[in-house]
């Protein structure tokens, strides 16, 4: 069982909403917790009795596999409760709906509420009226906390240090909640972040982010430590989006001919679910030498334990 616990001199939060605003020391105890769990993860008996008897409830208003799964292990590998709740085809979604849906499972006494939602800010609405732990699983066009957390702990592993790397972020940024966690906490924790994405896809309040962007993919990958792909959010473009599949991949997508402009040992990595052929060539989607996404997916279930395990256990 692991026996960190924040020591940076205040109570850990009662919710887990952004990264925005988080502390670096508090990141750097969350990945050093989230360490314990991966060789546990690894063993035959997965199963730790730290969270026993707590209920943990997956709301999820949009489609998920990894980041649902994710945390029903994480749940049940502490020996908690799990129940999910896929409310993507039925008619909840709106305003007083939502909070009704959260008052509901807050009445059920759940520990701690999982949110995904397709709105920025829904998640937080529901925090301020339950009394459980909520954790952000991804609000709109906003952030991602987990999978940012997820990604630092990757690059850590891999690169053995975050601090002084040079992380490129490649696609759709202006609809991506997985870009604006990580440049919050890539900029907390002292990499250098460089943005790539056709002007469409750019923020388009990215002059304020203060780090450098490009809408030249041989620019922005330039001796790149981490080169980090995001998918085209289809769902979240209103108009402004990609012309043709074939023009994207050509000038965005990344293959081995734009990825040697990057340090030979980049790393390179995509939060899935993957458009192969769109963002990223396959060839180098499977390629075990240079990519990580699967180590993503695993180290995805030890953050979520890490994250349950501070929030839960005080
Ligand atoms: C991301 C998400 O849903 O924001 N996926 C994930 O959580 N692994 C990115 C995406 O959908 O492209």
């Amino acid at each position: 069982m692991s026996q960190h616990r924040p020591h940076t001199g205040h109570a850990w939060p009662h919710h887990l909403l952004t990264i925005e605003g988080m502390a670096a020391a508090d990141i750097h105890t969350l990945l050093d917790t989230a360490e314990t769990y991966v060789a546990r993860n690894r063993a035959v008996d997965k199963k730790h009795k730290l969270l026993g008897g707590r209920t943990l409830i997956n709301l999820f208003f949009e489609n998920s596999t990894r980041t649902r799964t994710s945390f029903e292990l994480a749940g049940k590998r502490l020996s908690m409760d799990v129940i999910n709740i896929s409310a993507a085809t039925s008619s909840v979604g709106k305003g007083e709906t939502l909070l009704d849906t959260a008052m509901t499972l807050n009445a059920m006494q759940a520990d701690a509420i999982v949110v995904r939602h397709p709105h920025a800010g829904a998640v937080q609405l529901i925090a301020e009226k339950v009394d459980a732990c909520v954790i952000n699983a991804g609000d709109g066009a906003h952030e991602h906390p987990t999978q940012a957390l997820l990604d630092a702990l990757t690059i850590r592993r891999k690169k053995g240090r975050i601090e002084g790397l040079k992380v490129t972020i490649c696609g759709d940024i202006a609809n991506s909640r997985v870009a604006r966690s990580n440049i919050h906490l890539l900029k907390t924790m002292g990499a250098t972040v460089t943005l790539v994405a056709p002007p469409t896809l750019m923020p388009t309040a990215v002059d304020g982010f203060g780090i450098s962007h490009t809408t030249n993919m041989h620019d922005g990958l330039k001796d790149a430590d981490v080169v980090m792909m995001l998918r085209i959010q289809h769902e979240r473009m209103s108009g402004r989006g990609i012309a043709s599949v074939r023009d994207y991949f050509m000038n965005y997508g990344l293959n081995r001919e734009k990825l040697s402009r990057a340090a030979d040992d980049a790393l390179v990595m995509h939060p899935g679910p993957m458009n192969r052929g769109v963002e990223i060539d396959t060839d180098i989607a499977d390629d075990i030498a240079r990519s990580a996404v699967l180590d993503q997916v695993e180290m995805g279930v030890a953050v979520r334990q890490a994250v349950l395990e501070l929030l839960l256990s005080k």
